[in-house]
Parts: C-alpha cells; structure tokens; sequence
C-alpha cells in the first residue's frame, strides 16, 4: 500500500483539512491501517510539546493548543491555511526560525529562544517536511515552555553563589564582631578618663558611634547570611503589606510620597512568616522612598491568579498564588544594573549595605515564592512579588 494513501479519509474527514505535510506521520500509518487522519490530528493537539507546521508556501498547517499557548494567541481554527508570517506577527523571532527552515543547510535543533512578545523562554527543534522524493513541503516546530525551568535553574546558581558568599561574609563578620565590642568598650573606658575634656569626649563618643554603625552592619550580614528559619502561620498578606508601609515609614525619609495600598477584601491567607515577610516589604517601600527624593508616588497592590500547569515540570501543581507590585515612580533602575540589584553588598548608595534586596530575594525564595523587576530609567520601578497560597504540606488556606 503507498504510505500516501494510508491516511484513509474516514466518514466526516472530508470537512476537515488533512494533515498537511506533518513529516512522518504517513510512514508511522503504515503500520497499521487502523490509525487515521482523527488519530494524529487528536494525537497532536493534545501533546504536551508545540507543535507548529507551515507549508513551503508559507501557509500554516498545524499549530495545536500548546502553541497556542505558548504563543500567547487564542485558538482559531481559521488560522489553518493562513500565512504564518500574519497568524505570528507578534512573534517575529518565530517568523524568523521558520522561515530559515528553508534557508539554512543545518536546521537547530535542542536550541532556546527568549519570544520578546511574552518573555517566555522557548527550548525547540526546527524540522523539514519532506515527501517520499525528499522535496522540501514545509517545516515544522516542535517546542517547550522552558520558563519556569530557566527560573528554577537561575535560582539554583543564585544559592550556589549566595552560598559561597556567605559562608565568606560569616566568617569576616564573626572576626570583626569581638574586635568591634572590644573598640567600643575600650573607647567608653576612655571617655570617663577624660571627664575634664569635652574636645577627647566628642572625639570618643564619635568612636564609640562609628563602632556602633559597623556593628549594625556587621549583625546585618550575619542576619542574610543566616540560614531563612520560617516561622510559618496563617498570614495575611493585608496587615502584612499595612505593618510594612507603617515600618518604611519610620525607618526612611517619607517626605511629600504618597502612598496607595490596594488590597482586595476576599485576599486568602497564606502560609508564610509575617515578621520576614514584613520584612520583604518594608525593603521595597524603604527603597522606593530612598529613590524618590522626597517627591512621587508609590502604589502597592495585590491580587490572586492561578499559576500555570507546568506538565511534568518538576512535579509541580498548579495553585493560587498572591501577586503583589511595589511600584513607584522614581528614576527606575538602569537595565545595565537590573541584573546586579538583588546581588548582596550591591548598592548605589552612599550609606547603602546592599544587602536590602538580597535579604528580600531570600525570605520569598524561603516561601517558594520569586520576585520579579520591572523597570525603565524614568519610568519608575515596578517589584512583583509572587507568593503560593498553600503551605509546603499543600494544605489550603483559604
Ligand atoms: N525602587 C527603586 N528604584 C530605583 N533603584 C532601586 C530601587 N530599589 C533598589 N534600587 C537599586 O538597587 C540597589 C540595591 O538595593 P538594596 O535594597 O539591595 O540595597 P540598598 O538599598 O542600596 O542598601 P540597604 O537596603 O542595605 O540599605 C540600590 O542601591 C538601588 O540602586
Ligand atoms: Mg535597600
């Protein structure tokens, strides 16, 4: 039997299109007459992976519901027979691959590509269609969501090096914490020595002030290098993000910043420690009002969404999650620092430690949670915070 003809029409298949040029999938049916045209287009369409196939005339032949979305579009059968360089006019990088699966003599394969549309990491393969006479009929795009996976992975080499840091900011702290007490002791020793000299007596309350302040950074560094002990409960994200708005507020100058805390009645519990989680967000509003000078706005809000299912990804479920964004209206964060910011002892500031972010990135990666930057100079700097609802025992709080 030619394999061409495998692909028997079954009763009903003559409304739908066949499968257009789908490599393989002739040779495979004849195995067994059985398998039709309804079996491979369910096959492909319920595959965990995107699949994308155009025809050499630049028509789309496939496209199933992970591409979809993946690619961010609403599925529309209509799109079949289309050119694909308008069905993906969002996605001119996918326009690009595809079209050089006609151009070039050795196609990718297992490679990444970040779509500038979505932001989502993509890992694929890039295929030639071909007939039984080897001519080239189209190509096809076989991909994976690799996002959460490349979040997962830059979150390992981000412990990795906070952990070597660490145990290298540990011991430097813990040899400058008794030199430190013994200055500040000695100095006050000092100070009653010279009763009748109020010039000695500033000069050592001076000392005993600057060993106060490199004491403070001292107990700072070893608090992040700390392992994160969670003390978790149900917490309320609401009086957590009020406590930390009240906190900023004494801790760094406020001046005329307003501030506008948008938190929806019906927010669930979640399972988190409210003191570091305080924490978190005490960091971020004390930094916006360090970065503002005094003058703007900054909107904190919060809202619930549903993570996406991550098929086999790690085994992880899908849940609820708590979004929250610390926006202000600032100068923003140059991108060439953007990816520095969360780095401990990195700072911009003259009295900075730089270990504000870095203590943040810690706590909500202790909650399973990520933290996400977006920002532009002059168009102020937006934190997302993303935080699971349940707790790690996968009990709901609700
Ligand atoms: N909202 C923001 N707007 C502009 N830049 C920011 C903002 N938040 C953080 N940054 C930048 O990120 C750097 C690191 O912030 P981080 O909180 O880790 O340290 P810091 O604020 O400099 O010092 P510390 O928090 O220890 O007092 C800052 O120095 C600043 O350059
Ligand atoms: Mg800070």
């Amino acid at each position: 039997m030619p394999s061409s003809s495998a692909i028997a029409p079954v009763s009903g298949a003559q409304d739908r299109p066949p499968l257009h040029g789908v490599a393989g999938f002739e040779a495979v049916t004849t195995t067994s007459g059985d398998l039709d045209d309804a079996f491979f287009r369910q096959m492909v369409s319920s595959m965990r992976n995107g699949v994308l196939a155009i025809t050499r005339e630049g028509a789309v032949a496939v496209m199933n519901a992970e591409a979809y979305r993946i690619f961010g579009l609403r599925p529309d059968p209509s799109n079949l027979g289309r050119a694909y360089a308008d069905v993906l006019r969002m996605h001119p990088d996918i326009v690009r691959v595809l079209a050089s699966a006609f151009e070039l003599s050795h196609l990718p394969n297992r490679q990444e590509l970040r779509l500038k549309a979505t932001g989502k990491v993509i890992g694929y393969t890039l295929s030639q269609v071909r007939d039984e006479d080897q001519a080239v009929t189209g190509a096809a795009l076989f991909f994976k969501d690799l996002t959460r996976v490349e979040q997962l992975e830059e979150r390992e080499r981000l412990r990795d090096r906070l952990a070597t840091l660490g145990e290298m900011a540990a011991s430097m702290a813990h040899e400058l914490k008794n030199p430190l007490a013994g200055i500040e002791v000695m100095a006050g020793l000092l100070r009653r020595k010279v009763p009748d000299s109020p010039d000695a007596q500033s000069l050592v309350t001076d000392i005993i002030n600057e060993a106060k302040l490199a004491n403070a950074t001292v107990v700072e560094v070893l608090d992040y290098v700390r392992p994160v002990r969670l003390e978790t409960e149900r917490t309320s994200l609401t009086s957590v993000l009020h406590d930390a708005v009240t906190m900023a507020d004494g801790k760094a100058r406020r001046g005329a910043i307003g501030v506008d805390l948008a938190v929806p009645e019906d927010l669930p519990q979640i399972h988190g420690d409210h003191r570091q989680l305080c924490q978190v967000f005490t960091n971020l509003v004390i930094n916006a009002f360090e970065a503002m000078n005094g003058r703007g706005r900054v909107a904190i809000a919060a809202h619930t969404a549903s993570i996406e299912v991550e098929h086999g990804a790690h085994g992880e479920a899908p849940g609820t999650v708590i979004v929250v964004d610390v926006s202000d209206d600032g100068p923003g964060v140059p991108p060439e620092l953007a990816d520095r910011i969360f780095n401990p002892f990195f700072t911009t500031k003259a009295q900075g430690s730089g270990l504000g972010l870095a203590i943040v990135r810690k706590i909500v990666d202790a909650h399973d949670g990520r933290i996400d930057l977006r920002s532009a100079p002059g168009e102020g700097t937006r934190f997302t915070v993303t935080l699971p609802v349940t707790g790690s025992d996968g009990q709901w709080f609700t």
